[in-house]
Protein backbone atom coordinates (compact mmCIF):
# COMPACT_ATOMS: atom_id res chain seq x y z
CA UNK A 1 0.00 0.00 0.00
CA UNK A 2 2.55 2.49 1.04
CA UNK A 3 4.93 1.26 -2.16
CA UNK A 4 1.87 1.84 -4.20
CA UNK A 5 1.05 5.52 -2.63
CA UNK A 6 5.17 6.37 -3.26
CA UNK A 7 4.98 5.18 -6.42
CA UNK A 8 1.71 7.05 -7.36
CA UNK A 9 3.87 9.93 -6.06
CA UNK A 10 6.35 9.51 -7.95
CA UNK A 11 4.98 9.24 -11.35
CA UNK A 12 2.80 12.74 -10.60
CA UNK A 13 6.48 14.26 -10.00
CA UNK A 14 7.35 12.69 -13.27
CA UNK A 15 4.30 14.14 -15.41
CA UNK A 16 4.62 17.33 -13.83
CA UNK A 17 8.43 17.79 -14.64
CA UNK A 18 7.23 15.95 -18.20
CA UNK A 19 4.78 18.70 -18.48
CA UNK A 20 6.93 21.34 -17.64
CA UNK A 21 10.01 20.53 -19.75
CA UNK A 22 7.17 20.21 -22.43
CA UNK A 23 5.97 23.65 -22.38
CA UNK A 24 9.31 24.85 -22.37
CA UNK A 25 10.43 22.98 -25.21
CA UNK A 26 7.48 23.84 -26.63
CA UNK A 27 7.60 27.61 -25.90
CA UNK A 28 11.05 27.70 -26.95
CA UNK A 29 10.74 25.92 -30.46
CA UNK A 30 7.31 25.84 -31.48
CA UNK A 31 5.42 28.18 -30.54
CA UNK A 32 3.76 31.10 -32.98
CA UNK A 33 5.97 33.40 -31.02
CA UNK A 34 9.11 31.39 -30.75
CA UNK A 35 10.58 33.31 -33.98
CA UNK A 36 10.53 36.43 -32.47
CA UNK A 37 13.82 38.10 -31.40
CA UNK A 38 14.80 37.54 -28.00
CA UNK A 39 16.95 35.40 -25.72
CA UNK A 40 15.46 31.96 -25.15
CA UNK A 41 14.88 32.00 -21.65
CA UNK A 42 12.27 35.21 -21.95
CA UNK A 43 10.36 33.05 -23.96
CA UNK A 44 10.43 29.82 -22.27
CA UNK A 45 8.19 30.37 -19.59
CA UNK A 46 8.07 32.94 -15.84
CA UNK A 47 10.20 31.90 -14.45
CA UNK A 48 12.71 34.58 -15.19
CA UNK A 49 10.21 37.02 -14.67
CA UNK A 50 10.07 35.63 -10.94
CA UNK A 51 13.46 35.57 -10.45
CA UNK A 52 14.11 39.39 -11.52
CA UNK A 53 11.13 40.65 -9.83
CA UNK A 54 10.98 38.40 -6.37
CA UNK A 55 15.38 37.72 -5.77
CA UNK A 56 15.94 40.78 -7.67
CA UNK A 57 13.11 43.07 -5.99
CA UNK A 58 10.92 44.25 -8.56
CA UNK A 59 13.89 44.66 -11.93
CA UNK A 60 11.94 42.96 -14.11
CA UNK A 61 10.46 45.40 -16.19
CA UNK A 62 14.21 47.22 -16.59
CA UNK A 63 15.43 43.97 -18.04
CA UNK A 64 12.14 44.19 -20.42
CA UNK A 65 13.38 47.95 -21.47
CA UNK A 66 16.67 46.08 -21.96
CA UNK A 67 15.57 43.19 -24.51
CA UNK A 68 13.27 45.94 -26.11
CA UNK A 69 16.66 47.99 -26.57
CA UNK A 70 18.91 45.25 -27.89
CA UNK A 71 16.67 42.86 -29.88
CA UNK A 72 14.14 45.50 -31.04
CA UNK A 73 11.04 43.51 -30.96
CA UNK A 74 8.62 42.56 -28.44
CA UNK A 75 6.97 38.81 -27.45
CA UNK A 76 4.80 39.10 -24.45
CA UNK A 77 1.96 35.94 -24.51
CA UNK A 78 0.31 35.83 -20.92
CA UNK A 79 -3.06 36.39 -20.43
CA UNK A 80 -2.66 35.03 -16.81
CA UNK A 81 -1.57 38.51 -15.99
CA UNK A 82 -4.62 39.70 -16.06
CA UNK A 83 -5.79 38.22 -13.13
CA UNK A 84 -3.15 39.34 -10.85
CA UNK A 85 -5.13 42.90 -10.13
CA UNK A 86 -6.16 41.48 -6.69
CA UNK A 87 -9.70 41.59 -8.13
CA UNK A 88 -9.77 38.78 -10.27
CA UNK A 89 -13.72 39.10 -11.86
CA UNK A 90 -13.22 43.02 -12.16
CA UNK A 91 -13.64 45.03 -15.60
CA UNK A 92 -9.74 45.77 -15.64
CA UNK A 93 -9.00 41.91 -15.16
CA UNK A 94 -11.49 40.83 -17.71
CA UNK A 95 -9.95 39.21 -20.69
CA UNK A 96 -12.55 38.58 -23.11
CA UNK A 97 -13.72 41.48 -25.61
CA UNK A 98 -17.17 40.88 -25.48
CA UNK A 99 -17.46 40.24 -21.67
CA UNK A 100 -15.55 43.36 -21.06
CA UNK A 101 -17.77 45.13 -22.88
CA UNK A 102 -20.64 43.85 -20.97
CA UNK A 103 -19.17 44.53 -17.54
CA UNK A 104 -17.81 47.82 -18.11
CA UNK A 105 -21.45 49.77 -20.34
CA UNK A 106 -23.14 49.76 -17.22
CA UNK A 107 -20.18 52.07 -15.30
CA UNK A 108 -20.09 54.55 -18.00
CA UNK A 109 -22.61 56.95 -16.72
CA UNK A 110 -21.37 56.37 -13.52
CA UNK A 111 -18.17 57.83 -14.40
CA UNK A 112 -19.23 60.30 -17.15
CA UNK A 113 -18.09 64.06 -17.20
CA UNK A 114 -21.99 65.48 -16.18
CA UNK A 115 -21.76 62.75 -12.86
CA UNK A 116 -18.74 63.87 -12.45
CA UNK A 117 -19.60 67.71 -12.54
CA UNK A 118 -22.16 67.18 -9.47
CA UNK A 119 -19.13 65.90 -7.20
CA UNK A 120 -17.01 68.53 -8.04
CA UNK A 121 -18.09 70.77 -4.71
CA UNK A 122 -17.25 68.21 -2.69
CA UNK A 123 -14.11 67.62 -4.19
CA UNK A 124 -13.46 71.38 -3.67
CA UNK A 125 -13.91 70.94 -0.20
CA UNK A 126 -11.79 68.47 0.25
CA UNK A 127 -9.41 70.89 -1.58
CA UNK A 128 -9.81 73.14 0.94
CA UNK A 129 -9.05 71.03 3.66
CA UNK A 130 -5.81 69.82 2.31
CA UNK A 131 -4.97 73.68 2.01
CA UNK A 132 -5.78 74.21 5.76
CA UNK A 133 -3.89 71.69 6.87
CA UNK A 134 -0.74 72.48 4.85
CA UNK A 135 -1.22 76.08 6.55
CA UNK A 136 -1.00 74.33 9.79
CA UNK A 137 2.18 72.84 8.73
CA UNK A 138 3.81 76.72 7.55
CA UNK A 139 2.99 77.93 11.02
CA UNK A 140 4.65 74.71 12.76
CA UNK A 141 7.50 74.56 9.84
CA UNK A 142 6.87 70.85 9.53
CA UNK A 143 7.85 69.03 6.36
CA UNK A 144 5.02 67.10 4.95
CA UNK A 145 5.38 63.84 2.65
CA UNK A 146 3.74 64.97 -0.49
CA UNK A 147 2.32 61.59 -1.75
CA UNK A 148 0.00 61.62 1.67
CA UNK A 149 -1.46 64.74 1.65
CA UNK A 150 -2.62 63.93 -2.11
CA UNK A 151 -2.93 60.53 -1.25
CA UNK A 152 -5.86 61.66 2.04
CA UNK A 153 -7.50 63.67 -0.84
CA UNK A 154 -8.24 61.15 -2.98
CA UNK A 155 -8.70 58.50 -1.25
CA UNK A 156 -11.26 60.86 0.62
CA UNK A 157 -12.99 61.77 -2.55
CA UNK A 158 -13.15 57.95 -4.27
CA UNK A 159 -14.48 56.23 -1.42
CA UNK A 160 -17.27 58.91 -1.07
CA UNK A 161 -17.73 58.95 -4.81
CA UNK A 162 -17.91 54.70 -4.87
CA UNK A 163 -19.54 54.24 -1.56
CA UNK A 164 -21.56 57.45 -1.09
CA UNK A 165 -19.17 57.81 2.05
CA UNK A 166 -15.56 59.16 2.42
CA UNK A 167 -13.13 57.98 4.84
CA UNK A 168 -12.34 61.16 5.49
CA UNK A 169 -8.77 61.08 5.91
CA UNK A 170 -8.28 65.12 5.96
CA UNK A 171 -11.18 65.21 8.60
CA UNK A 172 -10.29 62.81 11.07
CA UNK A 173 -6.39 64.19 11.64
CA UNK A 174 -5.66 67.18 13.64
CA UNK A 175 -1.83 66.44 13.03
CA UNK A 176 0.14 66.77 9.40
CA UNK A 177 0.35 62.81 9.16
CA UNK A 178 -1.92 61.92 6.91
CA UNK A 179 -1.30 58.01 7.74
CA UNK A 180 -3.43 56.24 4.74
CA UNK A 181 -3.12 52.73 5.50
CA UNK A 182 -4.60 51.84 1.87
CA UNK A 183 -2.54 53.88 0.26
CA UNK A 184 0.21 51.81 1.46
CA UNK A 185 -1.01 48.75 1.73
CA UNK A 186 -2.30 48.79 -1.91
CA UNK A 187 0.71 48.92 -3.71
CA UNK A 188 1.81 45.29 -2.54
CA UNK A 189 -1.39 43.39 -2.94
CA UNK A 190 -1.09 40.66 -5.56
CA UNK A 191 -3.94 39.05 -5.22
CA UNK A 192 -2.81 36.52 -2.44
CA UNK A 193 -4.94 35.08 -0.11
CA UNK A 194 -5.59 36.55 2.82
CA UNK A 195 -3.36 34.54 5.25
CA UNK A 196 -0.71 34.87 3.16
CA UNK A 197 -0.75 38.84 3.60
CA UNK A 198 -1.23 38.62 7.18
CA UNK A 199 1.21 36.15 7.05
CA UNK A 200 3.87 38.57 5.21
CA UNK A 201 3.09 42.07 6.47
CA UNK A 202 0.69 43.79 9.05
CA UNK A 203 0.32 46.32 6.74
CA UNK A 204 -1.97 44.42 4.57
CA UNK A 205 -4.75 44.32 6.95
CA UNK A 206 -5.62 47.42 6.21
CA UNK A 207 -6.30 46.67 2.52
CA UNK A 208 -8.19 43.07 3.53
CA UNK A 209 -10.16 45.45 6.35
CA UNK A 210 -10.98 47.44 2.60
CA UNK A 211 -11.82 44.39 1.09
CA UNK A 212 -13.88 42.96 4.02
CA UNK A 213 -15.42 46.51 3.88
CA UNK A 214 -16.47 46.09 0.18
CA UNK A 215 -17.82 42.59 0.98
CA UNK A 216 -20.35 43.32 3.68
CA UNK A 217 -21.15 47.06 1.30
CA UNK A 218 -22.00 44.79 -1.72
CA UNK A 219 -23.69 42.03 0.94
CA UNK A 220 -25.92 44.82 1.82
CA UNK A 221 -27.08 46.02 -1.18
CA UNK A 222 -27.46 42.75 -2.68
CA UNK A 223 -29.75 41.85 0.23
CA UNK A 224 -32.03 45.32 -0.09
CA UNK A 225 -32.52 44.60 -4.12
CA UNK A 226 -33.49 40.90 -3.67
CA UNK A 227 -35.99 41.59 -0.86
CA UNK A 228 -37.46 44.96 -2.55
CA UNK A 229 -36.76 47.63 -0.06
CA UNK A 230 -34.65 49.90 -1.53
CA UNK A 231 -37.03 52.52 -3.09
CA UNK A 232 -35.73 52.37 -6.73
CA UNK A 233 -34.24 55.33 -7.96
CA UNK A 234 -33.75 56.89 -11.25
CA UNK A 235 -30.02 57.77 -10.78
CA UNK A 236 -27.78 55.28 -9.52
CA UNK A 237 -26.09 56.49 -6.09
CA UNK A 238 -23.17 54.47 -5.47
CA UNK A 239 -21.06 51.65 -6.87
CA UNK A 240 -22.98 48.86 -5.56
CA UNK A 241 -26.34 50.44 -7.18
CA UNK A 242 -24.78 50.86 -10.44
CA UNK A 243 -23.60 47.10 -10.39
CA UNK A 244 -27.01 46.31 -9.67
CA UNK A 245 -28.83 48.41 -12.16
CA UNK A 246 -30.57 47.12 -14.68
CA UNK A 247 -28.62 47.34 -17.42
CA UNK A 248 -26.25 44.78 -15.82
CA UNK A 249 -27.06 41.25 -16.96
CA UNK A 250 -28.18 39.40 -13.89
CA UNK A 251 -25.00 36.66 -13.97
CA UNK A 252 -23.15 39.35 -13.54
CA UNK A 253 -24.57 40.25 -9.81
CA UNK A 254 -22.45 38.36 -7.63
CA UNK A 255 -21.31 39.22 -4.48
CA UNK A 256 -17.47 38.30 -6.23
CA UNK A 257 -17.97 40.34 -8.80
CA UNK A 258 -19.53 43.53 -6.91
CA UNK A 259 -16.54 43.18 -4.12
CA UNK A 260 -13.91 42.97 -6.94
CA UNK A 261 -14.97 45.87 -8.66
CA UNK A 262 -15.90 47.99 -5.70
CA UNK A 263 -12.79 47.04 -3.82
CA UNK A 264 -10.42 48.25 -7.47
CA UNK A 265 -12.41 50.98 -8.29
CA UNK A 266 -10.75 52.52 -5.41
CA UNK A 267 -7.04 51.25 -5.44
CA UNK A 268 -7.30 52.22 -8.79
CA UNK A 269 -8.81 56.06 -7.96
CA UNK A 270 -6.13 56.29 -5.53
CA UNK A 271 -2.36 55.80 -5.79
CA UNK A 272 -2.51 56.82 -9.78
CA UNK A 273 -4.00 60.35 -9.01
CA UNK A 274 -2.02 60.97 -5.71
CA UNK A 275 1.28 59.73 -7.48
CA UNK A 276 0.71 61.93 -10.74
CA UNK A 277 0.37 64.74 -8.29
CA UNK A 278 3.35 64.41 -6.26
CA UNK A 279 5.10 63.77 -9.64
CA UNK A 280 3.95 67.38 -11.23
CA UNK A 281 4.42 69.30 -7.69
CA UNK A 282 8.14 67.95 -8.20
CA UNK A 283 8.31 68.76 -11.44
CA UNK A 284 7.06 72.16 -10.79
CA UNK A 285 9.66 73.08 -7.80
CA UNK A 286 12.30 71.99 -9.91
CA UNK A 287 11.36 74.45 -12.44
CA UNK A 288 10.90 77.91 -11.24
CA UNK A 289 10.46 79.14 -14.77
CA UNK A 290 7.45 76.88 -15.40
CA UNK A 291 6.58 77.78 -11.89
CA UNK A 292 6.30 81.63 -12.27
CA UNK A 293 4.13 80.84 -15.34
CA UNK A 294 1.82 79.17 -13.91
CA UNK A 295 1.23 81.93 -10.75
CA UNK A 296 1.11 84.60 -13.01
CA UNK A 297 -1.78 82.32 -14.76
CA UNK A 298 -3.50 81.34 -11.55
CA UNK A 299 -3.52 84.83 -9.91
CA UNK A 300 -5.51 86.36 -12.69
CA UNK A 301 -8.34 83.24 -12.54
CA UNK A 302 -8.14 83.02 -8.28
CA UNK A 303 -8.12 87.03 -7.42
CA UNK A 304 -7.68 85.54 -3.94
CA UNK A 305 -6.33 82.29 -2.21
CA UNK A 306 -9.45 80.98 -1.36
CA UNK A 307 -11.62 81.55 -4.27
CA UNK A 308 -12.87 78.47 -6.09
CA UNK A 309 -13.46 78.58 -9.82
CA UNK A 310 -15.41 75.67 -11.61
CA UNK A 311 -13.13 73.12 -13.13
CA UNK A 312 -14.62 73.93 -16.87
CA UNK A 313 -12.44 77.78 -15.89
CA UNK A 314 -9.76 75.74 -14.75
CA UNK A 315 -9.16 73.34 -18.11
CA UNK A 316 -9.59 76.10 -20.33
CA UNK A 317 -6.08 78.12 -18.37
CA UNK A 318 -3.91 77.46 -21.38
CA UNK A 319 -0.23 76.83 -18.97
CA UNK A 320 -2.25 74.80 -16.41
CA UNK A 321 -3.44 72.55 -18.75
CA UNK A 322 -0.42 72.49 -20.75
CA UNK A 323 1.24 71.76 -17.38
CA UNK A 324 -1.57 68.65 -16.28
CA UNK A 325 -1.05 67.19 -20.04
CA UNK A 326 3.22 67.30 -19.55
CA UNK A 327 2.71 65.77 -15.96
CA UNK A 328 0.25 63.03 -17.70
CA UNK A 329 2.88 62.66 -20.50
CA UNK A 330 5.68 62.06 -17.89
CA UNK A 331 3.65 59.47 -16.21
CA UNK A 332 4.70 56.30 -16.25
CA UNK A 333 2.55 55.24 -12.93
CA UNK A 334 2.31 51.63 -13.68
CA UNK A 335 5.39 49.82 -14.48
CA UNK A 336 4.21 46.38 -15.47
CA UNK A 337 3.42 45.54 -18.36
CA UNK A 338 -0.34 45.89 -20.19
CA UNK A 339 -0.80 42.33 -21.63
CA UNK A 340 -2.31 42.67 -24.85
CA UNK A 341 -4.38 40.17 -26.46
CA UNK A 342 -4.50 40.52 -30.58
CA UNK A 343 -8.13 39.12 -32.03
CA UNK A 344 -6.66 38.97 -35.75
CA UNK A 345 -3.09 38.50 -37.39
CA UNK A 346 -1.66 41.85 -36.91
CA UNK A 347 1.45 42.75 -39.50
CA UNK A 348 4.03 44.37 -37.00
CA UNK A 349 7.55 44.99 -38.72
CA UNK A 350 5.82 47.08 -41.31
CA UNK A 351 4.21 49.96 -39.27
CA UNK A 352 5.98 53.42 -39.57
CA UNK A 353 5.77 55.01 -36.19
CA UNK A 354 6.51 58.22 -36.30
CA UNK A 355 9.41 59.37 -34.50
CA UNK A 356 9.95 63.00 -32.75
CA UNK A 357 6.38 63.29 -31.51
CA UNK A 358 8.11 64.59 -28.48
CA UNK A 359 11.47 65.55 -28.67
CA UNK A 360 13.41 65.41 -24.89
CA UNK A 361 10.68 62.92 -23.65
CA UNK A 362 13.08 62.81 -20.36
CA UNK A 363 11.96 66.62 -20.17
CA UNK A 364 9.35 68.15 -18.19
CA UNK A 365 8.64 71.02 -20.50
CA UNK A 366 4.73 72.52 -20.67
CA UNK A 367 5.73 74.39 -23.39
CA UNK A 368 5.91 71.90 -25.38
CA UNK A 369 1.82 71.50 -25.46
CA UNK A 370 1.19 75.69 -25.74
CA UNK A 371 3.91 75.90 -28.83
CA UNK A 372 1.96 72.81 -30.63
CA UNK A 373 -1.48 74.57 -29.86
CA UNK A 374 0.03 78.08 -31.55
CA UNK A 375 1.15 75.65 -34.61
CA UNK A 376 -2.41 74.34 -35.22
CA UNK A 377 -0.68 70.95 -33.65
CA UNK A 378 -3.07 68.80 -31.49
CA UNK A 379 -0.30 67.17 -29.55
CA UNK A 380 -3.40 65.46 -27.56
CA UNK A 381 -3.85 62.64 -29.56
CA UNK A 382 -0.70 61.09 -28.65
CA UNK A 383 -1.46 61.08 -24.89
CA UNK A 384 -1.65 57.81 -24.20
CA UNK A 385 -1.65 57.95 -20.21
CA UNK A 386 -5.26 56.87 -19.73
CA UNK A 387 -5.00 54.33 -22.67
CA UNK A 388 -7.21 54.98 -25.55
CA UNK A 389 -10.41 52.56 -27.15
CA UNK A 390 -12.40 50.39 -24.99
CA UNK A 391 -10.07 49.61 -22.67
CA UNK A 392 -9.85 53.86 -21.73
CA UNK A 393 -9.54 54.65 -17.51
CA UNK A 394 -13.28 54.82 -16.38
CA UNK A 395 -11.88 57.44 -14.23
CA UNK A 396 -10.50 59.88 -16.72
CA UNK A 397 -13.12 63.01 -15.69
CA UNK A 398 -12.79 62.45 -12.25
CA UNK A 399 -9.01 62.44 -12.24
CA UNK A 400 -8.87 65.42 -14.35
CA UNK A 401 -10.85 67.24 -12.50
CA UNK A 402 -8.67 65.90 -9.18
CA UNK A 403 -5.73 67.15 -10.86
CA UNK A 404 -6.94 70.57 -11.94
CA UNK A 405 -8.58 71.45 -8.88
CA UNK A 406 -6.05 70.55 -6.65
CA UNK A 407 -2.75 71.83 -8.34
CA UNK A 408 -4.46 74.97 -8.92
CA UNK A 409 -5.31 75.41 -5.32
CA UNK A 410 -2.42 74.32 -4.12
CA UNK A 411 -0.15 76.91 -6.19
CA UNK A 412 -2.40 79.36 -5.99
CA UNK A 413 -1.96 79.08 -1.83
CA UNK A 414 1.78 78.33 -1.20
CA UNK A 415 4.87 79.12 -1.56
CA UNK A 416 7.22 76.03 -0.90
CA UNK A 417 10.48 74.02 -1.46
CA UNK A 418 11.59 70.11 -1.43
CA UNK A 419 13.47 69.02 1.22
CA UNK A 420 15.98 66.22 0.84
CA UNK A 421 14.46 65.35 -2.06
CA UNK A 422 14.44 65.66 -6.24
CA UNK A 423 13.90 63.89 -9.45
CA UNK A 424 15.81 60.98 -7.89
CA UNK A 425 12.77 59.97 -5.27
CA UNK A 426 10.10 60.02 -7.94
CA UNK A 427 12.29 57.91 -10.47
CA UNK A 428 11.26 54.45 -10.78
CA UNK A 429 14.12 51.78 -10.73
CA UNK A 430 12.10 48.87 -9.11
CA UNK A 431 9.37 47.75 -10.13
CA UNK A 432 5.99 46.10 -8.14
CA UNK A 433 2.91 47.29 -10.60
CA UNK A 434 3.71 50.96 -8.96
CA UNK A 435 7.65 51.97 -9.59
CA UNK A 436 9.77 52.20 -6.28
CA UNK A 437 12.84 53.73 -5.80
CA UNK A 438 16.24 51.91 -4.85
CA UNK A 439 15.62 51.95 -1.19
CA UNK A 440 12.13 50.74 -2.17
CA UNK A 441 10.65 54.23 -1.50
CA UNK A 442 9.05 56.58 -3.36
CA UNK A 443 8.00 60.35 -3.07
CA UNK A 444 9.27 64.09 -2.04
CA UNK A 445 9.31 65.77 1.10
CA UNK A 446 8.12 69.66 1.03
CA UNK A 447 8.28 72.44 3.52
CA UNK A 448 5.46 75.68 2.87
CA UNK A 449 7.89 79.18 3.24
CA UNK A 450 4.90 81.14 2.17
CA UNK A 451 0.79 81.66 2.19
CA UNK A 452 0.49 83.89 -0.97
CA UNK A 453 -1.89 86.99 -1.49
C1 LIG B 1 7.98 61.02 -12.29
O1 LIG B 1 8.86 61.76 -13.10
C2 LIG B 1 10.06 61.14 -13.44
C3 LIG B 1 10.94 62.11 -14.19
O2 LIG B 1 10.30 62.61 -15.32
C4 LIG B 1 9.79 59.88 -14.23
O3 LIG B 1 10.99 59.23 -14.58
C5 LIG B 1 8.94 58.97 -13.38
O4 LIG B 1 8.62 57.83 -14.10
C6 LIG B 1 7.71 59.68 -12.92
N1 LIG B 1 7.06 58.81 -11.98
C7 LIG B 1 5.77 58.57 -11.97
C8 LIG B 1 5.26 57.63 -10.99
O5 LIG B 1 5.04 59.11 -12.75
C1 LIG C 1 15.72 61.12 -1.72
O1 LIG C 1 16.76 60.30 -2.19
C2 LIG C 1 17.99 60.49 -1.53
C3 LIG C 1 19.05 59.67 -2.23
O2 LIG C 1 18.65 58.33 -2.31
C4 LIG C 1 17.83 60.14 -0.05
O3 LIG C 1 19.05 60.39 0.66
C5 LIG C 1 16.73 61.01 0.55
O4 LIG C 1 16.48 60.63 1.89
C6 LIG C 1 15.43 60.83 -0.26
N1 LIG C 1 14.41 61.75 0.24
C7 LIG C 1 13.22 61.34 0.68
C8 LIG C 1 12.27 62.39 1.11
O5 LIG C 1 12.90 60.18 0.73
Amino acid sequence: MILSNISLLGAIAAGCLLYYVGTIIYNVFFHPLAKFPGPWWAGASSYAEAYFDIVKGGRYFKKVEAMHARYDARREIDTSLARLSGAPTSVISTVEHDHHKVRRMPLLPFFSKQSIAKLEPFIWSRVNLLVAKLRQALHTGETVELIDGYGAITTDVISRYAYGESFDYLGKDSDMSFKNDYLHAINVILGLPQWALQFMHPGFTAANDLRRWCTENALKALQATQSGIETPSTKPKTIFETLLGPDMPPEEKTLERMTDESFLIVGAGLETTSRFLTNTTTHLLLNPDCLSKLRAELKVAMPTPDYCPPCSVLENLPYLSAVVAEGLRCETILVNRFSRKILEPLPYKGFVIPAGVFPEPEKFRPERWIEAREQGINLNKYLATFVKGGRMCLGINLAYTELYLTLAAIFRNFDMELVDSGLENITSTRGFTFGFTDSYDWGVKIRLIKALE
